[in-house]
Parts: C-alpha cells; structure tokens; sequence
C-alpha cells in the first residue's frame, strides 16, 4: 500500500538501513527475524523529491491504516507511524523519510537536512552494511540498490565505514560500529578501526565529556548507544572492544576497563538477579553506574550529569562518597541486627549495591544479609494494634514502631504478646 500510494505520487520508495541489512543476514543464514523498525525513504523519480514528501506520504497512510499514530518530526522533516499490535507484545515503527543529505555544521553537532537524492541518501550513512536500499516501488521494484559494497561486507563479515569524517561528525556511530561487530561476529575492517583511533585520538569525545550545552543531542545518543550496549547479551564483548578502541573515555578521560571494574561488573549480575526485581532496576543502567562510580568521586556526579542519566542517579553519585565512607566506618562495628538496619535504611537499593561491588567481604556480607532478610522484617505489632492497645495516634507513635522494630530484629520480643508486655 505504501508503495501504491508513493507511485501515485510520482514517487520512488525504498526500504533502507537495518531492516534490509538483516533480510539479506537472514537470506544467507536463515534463523528468526524479527523486524519491527522499519525505515523507510522516498525519491523522486528524475529529481530528488520535495523535503516534504516523506511526511505527505505518511499523513496518505494514516488516512487508512486509522489505527496507526502519527509523529511528526518537523525539524529532520521525518514522519513515523506507530503500530500498537497489544500493549504486552512488541510495537511496529514505520520511519519514513525524503532522501536527503546531511550537513554537520560543526563535528558532533545534529546534522541539518536537505533534499537529495537515493544515492546521497545512502552515502550519508554509518556502514555499507547499512547503507543498502531495496526499491518496492516499480518499474524494478525489488532491486537491490548496493551502491558500496554492503552485501560483500556482509559476506566478509566486516563492518566498514563509507567515508573518513564520518566519526568525527558522528562519534556515536563509533558505539554502532561496535554494537554491530559484537552482535553479528563480525570484525571491524582494518581501515575503519585506523578512522576509529583517529577520531578518538584527535578528541571527539574529549568536547563530549566536557560540560558542553552545545552538543546535549550527542550526549542523548550516546546514552542510547550504551543503554544499546548495556542491555544485550553480548555486553562484556562489547564494553572489552570500546575499551580497547579507548572509546570508553568518551564518559571521561581516565576510565580504563581494569579487572577491578570487571570484577565489579561480574558480581553486579548476581545482585541484580538476587534484587533487581525490588526496585525494577534496569541491568544497563547499573552496569553504567558501575562505570561511572568506579571513577575518581569528584568526576561522578557531573559524568552521570552530561550523560543525562535520570536525576535520581544524579543525586546517587552526588552522595556515594558520602554514603561509602560512613558505611565504611561505621558497618564494622554493627554487630546487633538492629544497628545494622537503621545504619543501612536511609539508603536506596541502587547505593547499597554499588557500595557493596566496592567493598571488603565483611562488609558486603552485611549488605547482602540487610537486602535479604533484616530490610523485610516488620515490627511484630503495627498501628492497628497499638490503636487497639488503646494508643492514639500521635507524634510518639512512630518512635514506638522504631523500638518494636529494634526489639523484634534483635530478637527481644519474639511474639505479639511478648511485643504487648514490652509496650508496657
Ligand atoms: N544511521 C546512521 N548513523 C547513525 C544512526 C543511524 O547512518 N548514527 C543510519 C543507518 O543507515 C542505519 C539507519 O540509519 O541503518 C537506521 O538506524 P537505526 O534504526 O538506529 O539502526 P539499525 O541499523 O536499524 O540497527 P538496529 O537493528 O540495531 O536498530
């Protein structure tokens, strides 16, 4: 439909990026695919096509397929529609775009957009991998457009670059480059990782971690890349080949992927696993915090800031150092369940865990035995029954639950009628 509603126009349309290069992955190593991004981009038949079409055309679809939403991206002239098929089951993205060329009015910067045409279009792209186009509309519809050589890369398994500025206009496409290398086995072809190392050697990551206003898009892109990275299976690969490439510097300068920060990261997993269910902590996100706080504490706060993380880790790495040396200090001497309880309480499950990756034994013991049996532990009487007991409710009351409590962990009172007794 699409494509009938482009040819009425006068249009050619074409499916371009991910979605053909894993068609063609999946044609030379059948497997399950699973598409649900689409990118889709419209050209005019002699001439490039009006800046506008691609959301023309959009608009056309909605106007029948009723049950998709619209978005309108004015400023990169782009439209999407959006598939809900269920809430619970995963959504269908339609991108639709003009072919265009992109202007890098300083390096990292957003690009700026003009119409162009297919080839263009394509040349702009990260990887010859992605930079294939399939025609749908006719006459040819269904011909490959490989105007780089994508499909033998994909032959040779490699991932390469189309043209040497690319990674200094773009340094996130360093973070894809490797995301894609990790994800389909591929190597990063030689003279791509030499644009790599140069990119990084001459600083484009270095104005990244600065505290730079100009480039808060870069930051929401790279963050996405890492949240990319973070998330998949293949994330130890990953973060071992961005370190290797020192790519990893684009949070800050002196981040290394040493074997502290590995073994850090290793046990971080069975934390999550054992509590990431309590708080619906997101596996990326802390293996992100482990990077950040494994750096100096004075560079923490604003590398979590630059790289916009939400503001409740902002304000974490603002008070870790705090936080871990009183722990530090004072866990030691808790010997009493209670002691334990009130020292650790004021602190959330996210601080606990990366203090506890940066601890001695002792003191992570204790952690993990807060968070998996003192923290779950209740009073043994509650507001009702001190109403029932004939308490008022006043301003006593909570200072009356805190000592239940403490003589309940500490195993004082072992029953209701032992709690009442106590009360009295
Ligand atoms: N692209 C690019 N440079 C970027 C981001 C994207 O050139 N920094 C181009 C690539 O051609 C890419 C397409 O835009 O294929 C779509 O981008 P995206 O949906 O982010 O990635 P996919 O290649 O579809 O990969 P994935 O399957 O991981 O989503």
């Amino acid at each position: 439909i699409a494509s009938q509603e482009a040819e009425k126009r006068g249009w050619h349309l074409y499916l371009v990026g991910g979605s053909v290069r894993d068609l063609l992955l999946v044609e030379a190593q059948p497997g399950t695919l699973m598409i649900n991004d689409i990118d889709l981009v419209v050209d005019g038949f002699h001439q490039a096509a009006d800046v506008g079409a691609g959301i023309e055309l959009a608009k056309a679809l909605q106007q029948i397929y009723q049950n998709a939403r619209l978005e309108i991206h004015g400023a990169f002239q782009t439209a999407a529609l959006l598939w809900h098929k269920d809430p619970e089951l995963d959504s269908l993205w339609v991108d639709i775009a003009t072919s265009r060329t992109e202007f890098y009015p300083y390096p990292a910067a957003n690009p700026e957009v003009e119409a162009s045409s297919i080839r263009q279009d394509l040349y702009r792209r990260d990887f010859t991998i992605n930079a294939m186009a399939l025609r749908l509309t006719s006459p040819r519809s269904g011909e490959l457009l490989d105007f780089f050589g994508g499909l033998l890369d994909l032959q040779a398994k490699q991932v390469r670059i189309l043209h040497p500025n690319s990674f200094i206009e773009d340094p996130t496409r360093i973070y894809r480059g490797v995301r894609f290398a990790v994800r389909f086995g591929f190597q990063i072809e030689q003279r791509t990782e030499e644009y790599i190392r140069y990119a990084i050697n001459s600083g484009v990551y270095d104005r990244t971690s600065q505290e730079n206003t100009k480039t808060p898009a870069l930051q929401t892109r790279l963050k996405a890349e890492f949240k990319n990275i973070l998330a998949a299976t293949y994330w130890q690969s990953a973060l071992h080949l961005l370190d290797n490439l020192g790519a990893l510097r684009c949070l800050h300068h002196s981040l290394k992927l040493d074997g502290e920060v590995l073994r850090q990261l290793s046990l971080l997993d069975i934390y999550l696993r054992r509590f990431g269910q309590q708080q619906n902590l997101h596996d990326w996100q802390m293996r992100l915090e482990v990077l950040v706080a494994h750096l100096e504490p004075k560079y923490q706060a604003k590398v979590a800031k630059n790289l916009q993380l939400a503001d409740d880790s902002i304000s974490r790495f603002n008070k870790l150092f705090a936080a871990q040396t009183e722990i530090i200090t004072s866990l030691p001497n808790c010997e009493l369940p209670s002691q334990i309880v009130h020292l650790l309480r004021k602190y959330d499950l996210a601080t606990l865990i990366l203090i506890a990756l940066q601890s001695p034994r002792k003191i992570r013991r204790k952690i993990r035995h807060f968070l998996t049996n003192l923290a779950k532990i209740q009073p043994l009487l509650n507001g009702n029954d001190l109403k029932e007991l004939g308490y008022k409710p006043n301003p006593l009351y909570k200072q009356i639950l805190d000592d239940l409590l403490t003589a309940t962990l500490d195993g004082t009172i072992k029953d209701k009628s032992e709690a009442r007794e106590f009360l009295a």
